[in-house]
């Protein structure tokens, strides 16, 4: 019996060695580890052997079900980064050694995408919210339905402080806040809450061209009675359009995050082909941009707002990858380098 455990987890890290996208790797997820899934299986094939048989054989599966689902995740992890290394490769070339004139101070090319998204924002009458950079756990983490083990804080692992604070992972750590501050006038006065709020970000990061310990995010987030999906797709497609100067369609993907449900992924026709495909989409004309959904009840409880009464939207938009996808900065290290020839390129266009 232990020999078809070994078979199986060859095979599986074969087929996973084989896998050149998500949708492969997720096929094989389903096939080794779903319901009907051939390790699932080895536990139903288990009956006709004695009890000391059982136990040896039932602890080994359960051995391969664990490495099983870290080999997947791995490879998921591997594809992922493949994927925005490729987009960042196929981007517009941005010269680090372009003579810049040092005589003049620019701004960031941070704050000049994030002072674009504001004032569209201002426009539709959002207001901008400055949130601190050091934050409760309960901030970032249990107002945002994501307790104590929860497996998505595995992947906001960011810096601590000996007082039990910490640097914020995400801009949704002032969600609760914001809620908190404009509740009063929601529900006396009818105001609805909307607000955006952009912050520099945290995460316990090895850095590379794709991946910093130190970004940028926009949080916006919409609260009112029959607040729908509706009303989040026209505010994101009439802030992007802005942004990028050119009509921009948006789509939704499902996509799991703790404080929304429905939660979505959010992608962009390829600003390169239009969503015609060409090698930046990897010819799907569609570039992933932004995560988003219905803010979770137990979020607007939290934030002392009855979700039976109002619904809401929220966005997470990356400042940092907007501004590496308008300027095409293709090494997210040069924004952080403090290099004025570097960071000095770039104007405002308005
Ligand atoms: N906070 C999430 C992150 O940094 C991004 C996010 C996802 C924000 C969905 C949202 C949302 O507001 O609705 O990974």
């Amino acid at each position: 019996m232990s020999e078809k455990v070994t078979a199986l987890r060859d095979e599986l890290v074969s087929k996973l060695n084989a896998a050149t996208d998500a949708a492969a790797v997720d096929a094989l997820r389903v096939e080794y580890l779903g319901k009907n899934g051939s390790i699932t299986g080895l536990l139903k094939g288990m009956k006709d052997l004695s009890i000391e048989e059982k136990k040896d054989f039932g602890q080994k599966v359960n051995v391969l079900k664990e490495e099983a689902g870290k080999l997947i995740a791995d490879k998921f992890e591997e594809i992922k980064n493949a994927e925005i290394i490729a987009e960042i490769n196929s981007m517009p070339e941005f010269d680090i050694s372009t003579p810049a004139n040092l005589n003049r101070g620019s701004y960031h090319p941070i704050t000049l995408v994030q002072r674009q998204c504001e004032k569209v924002f201002k426009s539709m009458g959002f207001h901008v919210e400055d949130y601190s950079e050091v934050v409760t756990d309960y901030e970032c983490f249990e107002a945002l339905n994501i307790p104590k083990h929860h497996p998505a804080r595995d992947m906001q692992d960011t810096y601590y402080l000996e007082n039990g604070q910490l640097l914020k992972s995400h801009t949704s750590a002032a969600q609760n806040a914001i809620y908190k501050k404009y509740k009063d006038a929601l529900i006396n006065e009818g105001k609805p809450i909307k607000a955006i709020f952009p912050g520099r970000c945290f995460r316990n990061e090895a850095t590379d061209a794709c991946h910093e310990n130190t970004f940028f995010q926009m949080e916006g987030v919409m609260v009112d009675k029959n607040i729908s999906i509706s009303n989040l797709i026209f505010f994101m497609k009439t802030m992007l359009s802005e942004v990028f100067q050119k009509d921009i369609k948006v789509r939704l993907r499902p996509g799991f995050f703790p404080f929304v449900e429905p939660g979505f992924e959010l992608d962009i026709s390829c600003l390169i082909c239009g969503g015609d495909g060409c090698p930046s989409c990897k010819h799907s004309g569609w570039l992933e941009l932004c995560p988003c959904g219905m803010i979770h009840p137990e979020v607007l409880k939290a934030g002392g707002i009855d979700p039976e009464e109002y619904t809401g939207f929220a966005f997470g938009l990356g400042l940092t990858r907007l501004a590496m996808m308008k300027y095409g900065v293709k090494d997210i290290r040069d924004l952080n380098s403090g290099s004025l020839k570097a960071l000095a390129q770039f104007t405002d266009d308005e």
